[in-house]
């Protein structure tokens, strides 16, 4: 496996080639990101995983400092998975000088995650760009555990006429429901246990939804409720549709229940699609 530090040796080795598949990621790289590697390999003979903790996408009193850094080992599992490339750029090299241009993002990217994490978005899709002009891969892929990520990230790539085709991949989990995540790492073995209530209460809401139950408030109510007598500090639990993550109208039946909240000083995200009766 190549690992490349800089864009001119990246743009001198893509050179010529004819199909390129890129998983941008901020490393710490776990069996999530492995399982976008493997789609990203199914699709082209060269692929090119991303590492970057972007700056530009974390908030003020977010955990930008403490995001984990483990690039020897992400390597290694990166080419245990037959990753063909990783790109690793430096601040100075993604941004060499201070970026003022960025991507604006349309309104409904101030809800839910937008809106308890402001300018995340902008920053996420502003660095999304980059590595896509960068790299120029004909196929990117993304995870759907950022649901409104990857929704962003197509409506971008539609928008602006960019030339890849966006692949989502479903949600790794461990063995008891949590979804995996880099910052799993900062919960205590006590909060661990408690961690996988937040898909349980998302499961809750999608069994009411199978049910027939269009009372979408009642229920995310609900499931708020249960999560903060746990403990939990409750950003939101929502039902939307798929489509564009926004309140569904009586006719959506495809649709995802996504929840967000803190447990101690961890914020973690989950969702699970439904398609209603
Ligand atoms: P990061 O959190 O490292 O995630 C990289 C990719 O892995 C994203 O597409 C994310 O949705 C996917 N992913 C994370 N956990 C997953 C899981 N349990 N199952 C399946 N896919 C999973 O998302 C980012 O980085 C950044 O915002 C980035 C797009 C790289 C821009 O900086």
């Amino acid at each position: 496996m190549e690992v490349i530090r800089t864009l001119a040796a990246l743009r001198g080795r893509l050179k010529g080639e004819p199909l390129v598949a890129c998983v941008p990621t901020m490393g710490n790289i776990h069996d999530g990101h492995l399982s976008l590697v493997r789609i990203a390999k199914s699709q082209a003979p060269v692929t090119i995983t991303t590492i970057f903790v972007n700056r530009l996408q974390f908030g003020q009193g977010e955990d930008f400092e403490k995001y984990p850094r483990t690039f020897e080992d992400d390597c290694a599992k990166l080419e245990a998975e037959g990753n063909t490339i990783v790109w690793a750029p430096d601040e100075k090299e993604m941004y060499p000088e201070p970026q003022t241009f960025y991507v604006d993002l349309p309104k409904v990217s101030n809800k839910l995650e937008g809106r308890f994490r402001p300018g995340h978005f902008r920053g996420m899709a502003t660095v999304v760009l980059k590595l896509f002009n960068s790299v120029q891969p004909q196929v990117a892929v993304f995870g759907k555990k950022d649901y409104q990520q990857l929704a962003i990230v197509r409506q971008m790539v539609d928008q602006f006429a960019l030339p890849i085709k966006i692949f989502p991949a479903e949600t790794v989990r461990a063995e008891d429901g949590l979804a995996l995540s880099s910052r799993n790492r900062y919960l205590s073995p006590a909060e661990r246990k408690e961690a996988t209530r937040l898909r349980e209460a998302i499961i809750g809401v999608r069994d009411a939804v199978l049910g027939g139950d269009r009372n979408f408030i009642a229920m995310e109510y609900a499931a708020g409720a249960l999560l903060a007598r746990h403990g939990w500090n409750v950003d939101y639990v929502v039902v939307r549709n798929q489509r564009a993550v926004l309140r569904p109208d009586n006719t959506d039946k495809a649709l995802v229940i996504l929840g967000a909240a803190k447990l101690g000083q961890t914020r973690l995200i989950d969702n699970i699609e439904v398609q209603a009766p």
